[in-house]
């Protein structure tokens, strides 16, 4: 995947530090730039603090939009208020609205045709998303594919881009994915199990309210799950071959914050300065903050893709699993950036240690950090063995010379290695 750093070029691994830079107008030229190029596009108006809610109508209303189609989950903002709180200050601004709520965590293609079909029916003329990244990712693909001709998976297997979305509008619930910040949407076609991720600036949401007080309600297990999704987002950014010093240091103090705040939130979880803390380090961990100019990698993630595509895990709960088993089959080959993390991140001594025994503990810290948090870093911990590894493999390297990340780029024979210590 190569979209982080375009709109105007991607850049091929050829593991040197020489780089083919490939235009949209085509042809290719061979540059040794060391910061890539990137277009930094940045749509979102983040509105931040307590009682928040009450100004999506007035926002929606700002957008141009009468009839909105409010999508959310599976209940959670109906128990906790938040919806009806919604509800009104729709009503207060005039903009009528359809409910469209159950959209489930790792959301389904089944669930977009269906919201693309009551958008339709109903006429409306803009999203709203209140929840967690599954109701915005879902709103993004609902969004790109009520204006398009065609089915809405084409945007999700290479087939079509979108050339344009409605507009949408976000309360978010859950600080975890970064949807918010992202110009991506996941989506899973549960007729395959692909869990495909791709990335289209149009389908940015043009607003996220952020009241921390909002997550107050989240169970431990999914505000772990999100810190660690964090965790591995900036981790993407951050093994690279193509290193640009302030997004490293921006990128290790990101670390070092999550280190800090996601375990305080645990112990204090009605703190609202901590919930603030922890909401806003989800949105700076993906919205490349910690990332521009760089190559990044993105194995891990895709990795999990495919097993929360086949077995429906928590995104940051198999991410807590797959990354230490990722580092563990990789770190050898790349030995001074690990030492760098162990030291930069986790404060690791090297007096009388060797390059390895160093990088070593940084791994194990890692994987320490997330078991601190109640994640599971074993797959035989929410019983998965080895008997779908082949199907997994397959959704992460399709064809047989397929490879994944770019840090370390990762084959077939790769991907199982790493299920398999993941085991
Ligand atoms: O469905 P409801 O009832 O609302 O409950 C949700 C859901 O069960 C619950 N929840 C959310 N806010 C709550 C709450 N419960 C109590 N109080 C609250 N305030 O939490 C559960 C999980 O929600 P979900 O939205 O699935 O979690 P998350 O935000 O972690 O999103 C995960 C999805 O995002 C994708 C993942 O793959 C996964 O599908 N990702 C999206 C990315 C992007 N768009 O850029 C990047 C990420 O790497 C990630 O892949
Ligand atoms: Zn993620």
């Amino acid at each position: 995947v190569y979209w982080y750093n375009t709109d105007n070029g991607f850049v091929e691994n050829t593991g040197r530090k020489i780089r083919m830079s490939v235009c949209k107008t085509g042809g290719g030229k061979e540059t040794e730039d060391f910061m890539l190029d990137f277009v930094a596009y940045i749509p979102t108006t983040y509105i931040f603090g307590r009682g928040t809610e009450e100004q999506a109508g007035q926002r929606m209303r700002a957008l141009g939009c009468h009839r909105v189609l409010l999508h959310y989950g599976g209940g959670s903002v109906e128990k906790s208020g938040l919806l009806a709180r919604v509800t009104a200050s729709l009503d207060e601004a005039g903009v009528s609205y359809v409910l469209d709520g159950g959209v489930q965590p790792n959301p389904v293609l089944s669930k977009v045709r269906d919201s693309i079909a009551c958008v339709r029916e109903n006429d409306c003329d803009g999203i709203l998303a209140v929840g967690g990244g599954s109701v915005l990712d879902s709103a993004k693909a609902v969004g790109i594919g009520a204006l398009y001709e065609g089915d809405v998976w084409d945007f999700f297997c290479g087939k079509a881009q979108p050339k344009s979305c409605m507009p949408i509008g976000s309360v978010l619930t859950l600080p975890a994915a970064g949807s918010e910040g992202s110009g991506c949407a996941v989506i899973t076609n549960e007729q395959t199990m692909q869990k495909s991720d791709p990335v289209f600036p149009v389908m940015r949401v043009q607003f996220c309210i952020m009241n921390p007080e909002l997550t107050f309600t989240l169970p431990a297990y999914q505000t772990a799950a999100g810190a660690t999704d964090m965790f591995s987002h900036v981790l993407e950014r951050y093994f690279t071959n193509t290193p640009v010093v302030l997004m490293n240091r921006l990128a290790e103090q990101t670390l070092k914050a999550i280190l800090q705040v996601a375990p305080a939130v645990l112990a204090q979880p009605q703190n609202y300065d901590l919930r603030a803390e922890l909401m806003w380090i989800g949105t700076v961990a993906h919205n490349n903050t910690c990332g521009y100019g760089e190559e990044q990698d993105w194995a891990s993630h895709n990795i999990e893709h495919a097993l929360s595509g086949v077995y429906d895990v928590t995104h940051g709960a198999g991410l807590a699993i797959i990354t230490p088993a990722w580092m563990k089959h990789i770190y050898k080959r790349k030995l001074d950036k690990f030492v760098e993390y162990a030291v930069n991140v986790f404060d690791v001594k090297t007096k009388e240690r060797t390059k390895e025994e160093i990088a070593m503990e940084g791994i194990a810290r890692t994987e320490a950090f997330f078991r601190s948090l109640g994640m599971p870093t074993r797959l035989g911990q929410i019983d998965v063995d080895e008997s779908r590894f082949e199907e997994m493999v397959r959704l992460v390297c399709p064809n047989e010379d397929s490879i994944t990340g770019h840090f370390v780029p990762l084959d077939r024979q790769d991907v199982r290695q790493i299920y398999t210590l993941a085991l």
